[in-house]
């Protein structure tokens, strides 16, 4: 997804934009660009390469062919006209005088550009972005935000904006609306970038700018105001987040590494809220009335974080009894749902910008929905405008496949089932006790499973030149499937499917011949020899089994299985949590096998922020 970034200070900006451009490639993208201006011609000097940055950054001699101490850059995710170096940003006014940085979509951008156009105003790129630089050139009159402000008036839908104008060299206009700009406060520089991890280098200090601000960046100082343009202040806080927290640490992909670090980001995420027997959740209450009137719970997300909801469903309704709906983020505000004030919506969210969530997020308050958000990525827009906030302290996650933000968002919502069980009086004390002691044991048994990595190095190495995988599962292993298949096509491109197993016979069973690889999802012991029974059927028409089973089945998993990972028994609860692991792994090896390109794969971006 697009990924901006601004300097204006003391010195070179050009390597400083690359720089900060190189921490956002792992949102995803296809292009790049940068806008400084130049001094010596008194005009702004533009560069833009379709590919990898360091097309750009070659290009550019690291930056030192550009010589300027402001400017924009921008990674360029392709939305309106396809991946070019005339469609990447910065867009620039006809004169050149204006270049404008975009994430996010005008909507109207059809009509302001047939307006411009009957003005004689000539286009040269396919983006809505370039309507937005020509627009501030037609109302400027040499007072750069008065402009700004006309355009702002005019323009509709999501937009993080960076401006520079060849008349005011000495500052950088930023403004937002849905879509998340940050603003950087250094010593005699300052900085605008959509990611905070773009700017960490430079500075600890951040503003989040809020829907409808507009900044004016200067050497000296940010100034802010709201959509009146009016001054307001902005609270500077501290970013606490390590630099090398963000890198690969030696490990070859981010992945893997996130992978390895799940029992840690676990322990984060739960040791501080199980305190002396008791879940404690300082950053969160919910009015005990408001709890036992609660009739129904809407869980909304989008790819892997609705599968945690998936998860959740079924966690949720076995210990509260109230009734669970799971709504995918980009379905939620087209199918009229039913949400009123006694509706507890859960909003799960990564990036906390996913723009199908954020939509869905809105319509659940509009119909009166409690929100309450499980979000990774603190001061995320999700997260400011849900009435409470769980975050999962997972750290930053730079790979597109989700591994140890999965994790940890399920755990915590099962952590909440769990909560909600207890004020309700839905579990008993005994079982409470059990299933917290089994939060405890989490990470240490996570250790376990990927201390044992290379058997499922083994089993991919068997299997990674399939061309189609399919999943089945029953119940919680039926949700654990549609992540492992998610997982595995996202990073490898082999085709999968995740399957409940009882469909197997309705349809899917006439998939199935002779070398067809089932995984063979069976951590949930209740429903163990149903599950045999499946794998008996996949077996007798010559398909193969993988299968995932706890440690004291295997045995008799092995019996009729071509393969078995298991993973350590634990709760229920908490299967599915440990049950991924082996999957994440299982999808890494086989895309590593595969030659793929896995931090970065094909068409795939990290934060989904147009719909
Ligand atoms: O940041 P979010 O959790 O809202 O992102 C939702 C999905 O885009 C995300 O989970 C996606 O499916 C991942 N690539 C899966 O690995």
């Amino acid at each position: 997804m697009c990924g901006i970034v601004g300097y204006i200070g003391r010195e070179q900006a050009a390597p400083i934009l690359l720089e900060g451009l190189s921490r956002l490639e792992y949102r995803g993208y296809d292009s790049a660009g940068v806008a400084v201006f130049d001094a010596q011609a008194g005009a702004l000097a533009v560069r833009k390469a379709k590919g990898r940055l360091q097309v750009l950054s070659d290009q550019l001699h690291g930056g030192a062919d550009l010589d300027s101490t402001v400017g924009v850059g921008h990674t360029r995710w392709a939305t309106h006209g396809a991946p070019s170096d005339i469609n990447s940003h910065p867009q620039v006014s006809r004169s050149g005088k204006i270049a404008v940085v975009h994430n996010g979509i005008i909507e109207n951008y059809a009509e302001l550009k047939g307006f411009l156009q009957s003005k004689g105003v000539p286009f040269v790129s396919e983006t809505d972005t370039e309507v937005v630089a020509q627009l501030i050139e037609y109302f400027y009159d040499g007072d750069l935000l008065a402009a700004v402000g006309r355009v702002l008036r005019r323009i509709q839908g999501a937009y993080a904006l960076g401006i520079l104008c060849a008349d005011c060299p000495d500052q950088i206009v930023a403004v937002r609306k849905d879509s998340p700009l940050i603003l950087g406060y250094g010593e005699g520089c300052n900085f605008i970038t959509s990611d905070v991890t773009a700017i960490l280098r430079h500075t600890r200090s951040v503003g989040y700018m809020e829907d409808g601000e507009l900044a004016v960046l200067t050497r000296e100082g940010i100034r802010c105001c709201n959509h009146l343009m009016q001054p307001i202040e902005k609270e500077i806080v501290t970013v606490d987040w390590e630099m090398d927290a963000a890198e690969k640490g030696g490990y070859e992909h981010f992945m893997f590494k996130e992978i390895m670090e799940q029992p840690e980001a676990l322990r984060r995420c739960l040791s501080p809220r199980i305190r002396e027997g008791e879940i404690v959740f300082e950053d969160f209450s919910l009015d005990q009335d408001y709890i036992k009137n609660m009739r129904r719970i809407y869980i909304v997300a989008c790819g892997s974080s609705y599968h945690v909801g998936m998860v959740g469903k079924y966690h949720l309704e076995r210990l509260t009894r109230i009734p669970v709906e799971v709504a995918l983020g980009s379905e939620f505000r087209y199918m009229d749902p039913i949400v009123d004030d006694h509706t507890l919506v859960i909003v799960i969210s990564q990036s906390g910008e996913t723009l199908d969530t954020m939509a869905a997020l809105r319509e659940a308050r509009r119909l009166g929905g409690h929100i309450l958000s499980i979000v990774n990525v603190v001061g995320s827009s999700i997260a400011r405008e849900s009435d409470q906030v769980l975050y999962t302290w997972a750290g930053p996650e730079i790979a597109v496949a989700t591994t140890k933000a999965y994790t940890t968002q399920l755990a915590l919502l099962s952590l909440l089932a769990l909560w909600l069980a207890k004020r309700l009086g839905t579990v008993p004390e005994e079982d409470f006790r059990s299933m917290l002691a089994a939060f405890q044991e989490l990470p240490d048994k996570m250790e376990e499973v990927l201390s044992r990595r290379e058997d499922i190095q083994y089993f991919a190495s068997r299997y990674f030149n399939h061309d189609s995988i399919f999943f089945m599962g029953r119940n919680i292993d039926y949700a654990l499937g549609l992540e492992g298949s998610l997982k595995l096509k996202e990073i490898s491109y082999i085709h999968s499917e995740a399957y409940a197993s009882g469909e197997l016979k309705h349809g899917t069973i006439s998939l199935i011949e002779d070398g067809t690889l089932v995984v063979a999802l069976s951590t949930y012991s209740g429903l163990f020899a149903k599950a045999m029974s499946n794998v008996v059927e996949v077996k007798a028409r010559g398909g193969s089994v993988l299968a995932l089973t706890v440690e004291p089945r295997k045995a008799e998993m092995a019996q009729t299985a071509d393969g078995v990972m298991t993973i350590p028994d634990i709760h229920n609860l908490l299967l599915p949590c440990l049950g991924v692991v082996p999957l994440q792994l299982f999808a890494y090896y086989v895309a590593l096998m595969r030659g793929c390109d896995i931090d970065k794969p094909r068409n795939l971006a990290k934060s989904v922020t147009v719909e």
